[in-house]
């Protein structure tokens, strides 16, 4: 086994030290592919993009046997006829997918998926992975594509070291992978138990023929890939494979999501192409989420940001997808109430995509006598304050804006990674700051004073030193939209901050125009639905919200305005200037990079400056009448196409 170190940890560590004094009596004999050069310098402002030679596309997915048989008759129609395509079948791990450049020998490059077209330098953070070999004996190019991932028990102790730290935990093996990989600071990830699994050969000097070949090959060059690799002559026999994988999940040590058909052989999935989104030589079965079933032990009601109330299952632990699980989302009272779901019953537990499990349903043949029914509270069970229903909606909200419970919410979301990424902020502290009223709204973080950290519970100094660093770490320089996202507006998401940052540089501009102009400038010119463009006029006219944003300019936070990133000079495109507008083919983003890799710019909206409109399906009729007005040259889709293809 290769996965297996020749070398004891203790062994290792001992040749490591050694290393460590020669290069430091000698710093010219320092190769740059050395293994303590795993362990890198300084934290960074950001990860460069980086575009991709090739699009990492994603998968066609298939639930079902009859979904995976389509696969196999697609593939048979597309090739010559009698060709019988041979089939890979090997697990999806449930990680994050990286790329990784080795030239002359030498890992150059590794880089994260992105959203397809361009990824983000992680080289750093790869090169600490230890089993990730920095130095092979592999003349000119290899081109490798792989997971990084973490195995389960050891995302139980990253967790319990979380959780000791007041810290918020990862929510499955993923985010902890991808958390763990994107980190600013390499020394950090060094600490994180990663792991890589290549699954793809995209170049290689003297590649084999065939995938299965190709992932053995790599055997030479010790670099890690998926090992439960089957090799399959007909469909029937991959059908097998796979009923046989999603047996097997349990035993595994690390999360897979399903498993993976690949065609074999490399000349016949030149032949079968890919669409837009995906190859058609593979196909990935996902397996259906996993439930279990255990006792319902009591219903608490947590107070969200926004006041509403939200009905949480508290179980009997129970091990649902590779973690124990003992709390579940229960939706609504509606939903408690139609499904008639007691305390006390026992109750079947999913865990659907990802994150929070769910009660699907309740067992009532199980269920003895007759116990009572659930009602929510009428009253917030954290303040005591009136809870309302409004009419048509399904939540009930506490009233009282002064609520701690809603504070903690939203000062947890203030913090979260999306938003304005405050590390050592978790839910336990957040709960003391807020209950000793030292944190009534955000702004206030960034009036804390070590010392009194420090007094509180299970703080050590250190630990109170490192949240106020991490706080004032957020005071400059966080792009504009995270501030927004941040500031928890009801239906501004990510997507919507961006929009909005677009078209306001920092928060003193956009507060110091009316509210009602704001509203108007983002439906009209940002196609910005009149529900969100209301929340966002309220926020910024009621003086309780307002202030909220006010407070945290008047303690110093600053942004950086949000900029598109930088076309690429000399392409087919260069000089010019796209808005891209209405539904296309492919998803916005992507278009976006297409156009910034032909070295076009793109606008978010109309500019000054802006020379081409890009119209999709569904186009806006006062965008068409702007770009009449500013003389802007209008493209239809297939024009677009014919400017930058799209395979
Ligand atoms: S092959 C062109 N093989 O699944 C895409 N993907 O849904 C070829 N994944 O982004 C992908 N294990 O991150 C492939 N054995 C495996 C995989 C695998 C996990 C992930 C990968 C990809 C995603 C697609």
């Amino acid at each position: 086994m290769l996965d297996a170190p020749e070398l004891g940890d203790r062994e290792y560590d001992r040749l490591y030290d050694e290393l460590v004094a020669i290069e430091a009596e000698h710093p010219d004999w320092v190769d740059p592919a050395s293994p303590t050069r795993r362990v890198p310098g300084a934290v960074r402002e950001g990860l460069r993009p980086v575009p991709h030679g090739r699009p990492m596309l994603s998968l066609e997915k298939a639930t079902t046997e009859d979904g995976v048989r389509d696969f196999d008759r697609r593939v048979r129609e597309l090739l010559p006829a009698g060709t019988a395509p041979e089939y890979v079948v090997e697990p999806k791990i449930d990680g994050v997918s990286v790329e990784l450049t080795y030239r002359d020998g030498r890992l150059e490059l590794a880089s994260t998926r992105g959203g397809g077209e361009v990824g983000e330098d992680v080289t750093e953070n790869l090169r600490t992975i230890r089993m990730v070999p920095l130095l092979i004996d592999h003349p000119g190019e290899l081109v490798l594509r792989g997971e990084v991932y973490i195995h389960t028990a050891a995302l139980a102790a990253v967790n319990e070291a979380k959780r000791a730290a007041g810290e918020p935990e990862f929510a499955n093996p993923r985010n902890a992978a991808a958390g763990s990989l994107r980190l600013l600071d390499p020394r950090q990830t060094a600490e994180r138990p990663l792991r890589l699994a290549v699954w793809e050969v995209l170049e290689g000097t003297a590649r084999p023929p065939t995938h299965s070949a190709a992932l053995e090959w790599l055997d030479r060059f010790r670099i890690p890939r998926q090992r439960r690799l089957h090799r399959c002559a007909t469909i029937d026999e991959a059908w097998a494979r796979l009923a046989e994988t999603a047996e097997a999940r349990r035993d595994l040590p690390y999360e897979i999501d399903g498993a993976v058909v690949k065609v074999d052989d490399y000349g016949l999935r030149e032949r079968l192409g890919r669409t837009a989104r995906a190859p058609r030589w593979a196909v990935a079965y996902k397996f259906a989420a996993e439930r279990a079933t255990t006792r319902l032990l009591d219903i608490r009601v947590q107070v969200g940001r926004t006041g509403v109330l939200t009905p949480v299952a508290t179980l009997e632990p129970v091990r649902l997808a590779g973690t124990v699980v003992s709390q579940a989302s229960l939706h609504n009272e509606d939903l408690i109430r139609e499904k008639d779901v007691r305390v006390g019953d026992r109750v079947v537990v999913e865990k659907a995509g990802d994150i929070i499990p769910q009660v699907v349903e309740a067992l009532h043949g199980e269920r003895a006598g007759d116990p009572p029914r659930w009602r929510m509270p009428r009253r917030c069970p954290a303040c005591g304050a009136e809870a309302v229903r409004l009419e048509g909606e399904a939540a009930r909200r506490c009233t009282n804006p002064a609520c701690p419970a809603q504070r903690r919410a939203a000062i947890l979301h203030f913090s979260s990674r999306p938003a304005m990424d405050i590390d050592h902020l978790g839910p336990a502290v957040v709960d003391q700051l807020v209950e000793k009223g030292w944190v009534r709204e955000p702004a206030d973080l960034y009036a804390l004073r070590a010392q009194d950290v420090a007094s509180l519970e299970r703080m050590a100094e250190r630990s109170a030193q490192n949240l106020i660093d991490a706080v004032q770490a957020s005071r400059a320089g966080r792009p504009f939209d995270r501030l927004i996202h941040a500031l928890g507006i009801p239906h501004v998401g990510a997507t919507v901050a961006r929009t909005i940052a677009g078209v306001y540089r920092d928060a003193p501009a956009m507060l110091s125009a009316a509210p009602a102009d704001v509203a108007a400038r983002l439906g009209e010119e940002h196609a910005i639905g009149p529900k969100i463009a209301e929340a966002v006029r309220a926020y910024l006219a009621a003086p309780d919200t307002r202030a909220v944003l006010q407070h945290l300019v008047d303690a110093g936070v600053s942004t950086v305005p949000v900029e598109a990133p930088a076309a690429a000079a000399g392409g087919p495109l260069a000089g010019r200037a796209f808005c891209v507008t209405g539904t296309l083919a492919l998803p916005r983003e992507q278009v976006h990079a297409l156009l910034r890799r032909a070295g076009a710019e793109v606008h978010e909206t109309i500019k000054k400056t802006t020379t081409d409109l890009v119209a999709g399906e569904k186009v806006g009729k006062s965008k068409l009448e702007r770009a009449a007005k500013q003389g802007v040259r209008v493209l239809s889709e297939a024009e677009l196409w014919a400017l930058v293809p799209k395979e």
